[in-house]
C-alpha cells in the first residue's frame, strides 16, 4: 500500500481503534459510560443466570421428634427437597456513592417440593409437600475495581436476604403435620434459605461474573505492527445514575512499545442517556495510531511507471517529461521516473460539530531510475489534500470511509528547470483514486473492535463528532448461548 494511503489508513484507524495514554493521572483515551438504562439491562441479564443457579440449590433434610396434643410422640423427617420454581422479579442495579454497586431483588418466589415421612409408635406415615416461599427480596453490594493488567473486577462485599412468607400444601391434609411444620421447621428453613440464596449469589459472582467481565480484550491486535492497549486505567467510576469506565485507548507498535508524545484530552462527555452504553473516542486515540504508523514508515510510498494504467497519456518516464521540463529529456533520454513520497508528519485528525477530517501534508521526491540502479533526485513537490471521513457501525464494529479530496501539487525544488505540475496533479489524483483509496477503504470496511465483553452486540447506534472526541451510543443485547 502506498504512504498516502497508509497516511489515510493510519489516521482512520487511530480513531476508530479507539485506545490512549496511561501516565499516571492522564486523561483516558476512551470512556465507556453504562447509563441506568444499561444497568436494569444488566441486572435482567443477571436475574437469567441467578435464577438458573437457583434451581441448582440443594435443600437439608428437616428431621426431629414431636410431642403434639391429640397426635401424641412421634420423629418427622421432610427430605428431598428440590426447588423446581423460582422466578427472580423487580432487580435493580444502582451506582453507590462509594463506587460500587447494589443489586436488589425484590418480590421473587421459589416453589420448592419434597417428601415427608411421619413415625409415631408403629404407624408409618408418608407423602409430599409443596412449599411455596414468597415475597424473597436480596439486597447485594457488589465491588468494581481494576487489576494490575488493567482488566476489571467484581467482589461481593455485603449479602443480605430476606424471605417474608412461606406457604405449605401437604398432601392428606394434616392440619397438626402443617402446624409441625409451621413451628418446627419454617423458620429453620427460612434461615437455611436465605444463607443458601447468599452463597450461590457469591459462588455467581466469582465463577460467572468476575470471569465474564474478564473478557474484555486488554490488548487486541490491529494488525501484524499495531494493538490497541484496552486497560482500565482506574476502577469503574460510578456517579449518580451511570457507571463510567476509563480506558487507556493507546496504540502501539506490537514490538518495541514506546512512551507516546501526546496527551490525551480531558473530556466533558454529554448527559445523554437515551441509550444503554455510551462510548467517548477521544482524538489522542487517533495520534497515538498516526504516531505509530508515522513512526514505522508506514506513511511512506512510491509510484512508479509500471503502476499507471497502460492506456494513460501520462507516463513516468524522462520522454514523457520531456514536454514540460525539456532539460530531463536531454539529460536522462529514455529513463522512468519514480515518485516517492513521505507524510511530513503524523496526520492528526481533525474533529469538528459534525465533521471528521485530515489534511496530511506530504513531500515528494522525483528520482530517474539510472540503467546502473542509481537514483538520481530530480525534483521535489509537496504536496496538500484535505480528506473527509465517514463513519458506520455494525453490531461491533466501526468501519470507516474515507471521502477523496483532490490534491495541490507545488513543485519546490528543481534540478531540470521550472515546469508546470499541472499533469503530475492529475496524475496524482488518478493514482489516489483509483489506487490508495479503495485499498484503504476496504481496510476500513473490515471495521475495529471497540472494547466488549463476550456476546455483547450494539444496536441502535447514534454517533456524535465532538470538539475533541467522537461519542457513539447504542443499545445493548447480550447474547444468551
Ligand atoms: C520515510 O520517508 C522519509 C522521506 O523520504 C524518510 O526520511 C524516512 O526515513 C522514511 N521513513 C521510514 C521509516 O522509512
Ligand atoms: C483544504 O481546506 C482548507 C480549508 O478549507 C483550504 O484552505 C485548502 O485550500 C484545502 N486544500 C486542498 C488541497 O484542497
Ligand atoms: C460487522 O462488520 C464486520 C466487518 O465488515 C463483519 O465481519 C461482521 O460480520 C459484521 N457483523 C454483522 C453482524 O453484520
Amino acid at each position: 500500500m502506498g504512504a498516502l494511503a497508509r497516511a489515510l489508513l493510519s489516521t482512520l484507524l487511530g480513531f476508530l481503534l479507539t485506545p490512549t495514554p496511561g501516565a499516571l493521572g492522564a486523561n483516558p483515551g476512551l470512556v465507556a459510560r453504562i447509563t441506568d438504562k444499561g444497568l436494569d439491562y444488566a441486572a435482567r441479564e443477571g436475574l437469567v443466570v441467578l435464577q438458573s443457579e437457583l434451581r441448582e440449590i440443594t435443600l437439608p433434610d428437616f428431621t426431629g421428634d414431636f410431642k403434639i396434643k391429640f397426635a401424641g410422640r412421634g420423629h418427622y423427617e421432610f427430605h428431598s427437597l428440590d426447588i423446581h420454581a423460582c422466578e427472580l422479579r423487580g432487580s435493580a442495579l444502582k451506582p453507590l456513592a462509594d463506587g460500587g454497586l447494589s443489586l436488589s431483588i425484590a418480590d421473587s418466589f421459589i416453589q420448592v417440593q419434597g417428601r415427608w415421612k411421619v413415625r409415631k409408635s408403629f404407624v408409618k406415615l408418608q407423602g409430599s409437600f409443596d412449599l411455596h416461599v414468597k415475597s424473597i427480596t436480596i439486597s447485594v453490594k457488589l465491588l468494581l475495581g481494576s487489576e494490575p493488567s488493567g482488566r476489571p473486577t467484581v467482589t461481593t462485599s455485603s449479602c443480605s436476604s430476606h424471605i417474608r412468607d412461606v406457604g405449605v400444601d401437604i398432601s392428606g391434609d394434616l392440619e397438626w403435620l402443617l402446624n409441625l411444620f409451621h413451628n418446627q421447621i419454617e423458620s429453620k428453613f427460612r434461615r437455611e434459605l436465605e444463607t443458601k440464596i447468599c452463597e450461590m449469589v457469591k459462588e455467581s459472582v466469582t465463577s460467572d461474573l468476575q470471569p465474564y467481565l474478564q473478557t474484555l480484550p486488554v490488548i487486541a491486535e490491529i494488525d501484524s505492527m499495531a494493538g490497541v492497549d484496552y486497560s482500565l486505567m482506574e476502577a469503574p467510576r460510578a456517579t449518580a445514575q451511570m457507571l463510567d469506565v476509563m480506558f487507556k485507548g493507546e496504540i502501539f507498535h506490537l514490538n518495541h512499545r514506546s512512551s507516546v508524545a501526546c496527551l490525551a484530552p480531558a473530556l466533558s462527555l454529554p448527559e445523554d442517556h437515551d441509550r444503554m452504553v455510551y462510548f467517548a473516542i477521544s482524538d489522542y486515540v487517533f495520534n497515538t495510531a498516526s504516531l505509530v504508523y508515522h513512526q514505522a514508515g508506514y506513511l511512506n510510498f512510491s509510484v512508479t511507471d509500471d503502476m499507471i494504467p497502460p492506456d494513460s497519456t501520462i507516463r513516468l518516464t524522462t520522454k514523457f517529461f520531456r514536454a514540460f521540463a525539456p532539460q530531463i529529456g536531454r539529460l536522462y533520454p529514455n529513463m522512468n521516473l519514480e515518485l516517492r513520497g513521505a507524510v511530513v508528519q503524523a496526520p492528526l485528525l481533525n474533529f469538528s460539530p459534525g465533521k471528521l477530517s485530515l489534511a496530511p501534508q506530504l513531500e515528494m521526491e522525483a528520482v530517474v531510475l539510472l540503467p546502473n540502479s542509481v537514483k538520481e533526485p530530480v525534483f521535489r513537490l509537496s504536496v496538500a489534500t484535505n480528506v473527509s471521513a465517514t463513519l458506520a457501525f455494525n453490531t461491533s464494529k466501526i468501519t470507516g470511509f474515507l471521502n477523496p479530496g483532490k490534491v495541490q501539487v507545488e513543485l519546490k525544488e528543481s534540478k531540470v528547470g521550472v515546469f508546470n505540475v499541472e499533469m503530475l496533479e492529475a496524475l496524482l489524483n488518478y493514482y489516489i483514486g483509483e489506487t490508495l483509496y479503495p485499498k484503504v477503504n476496504d481496510k476500513l470496511a473490515k471495521g475495529f473492535p471497540l472494547p466488549l465483553l463476550r456476546r455483547i452486540q450494539l444496536h441502535d447506534l447514534v454517533l456524535q463528532i465532538h470538539k475533541d472526541f467522537l461519542f457513539l451510543g447504542a443499545n445493548v443485547q447480550y447474547m444468551r448461548v
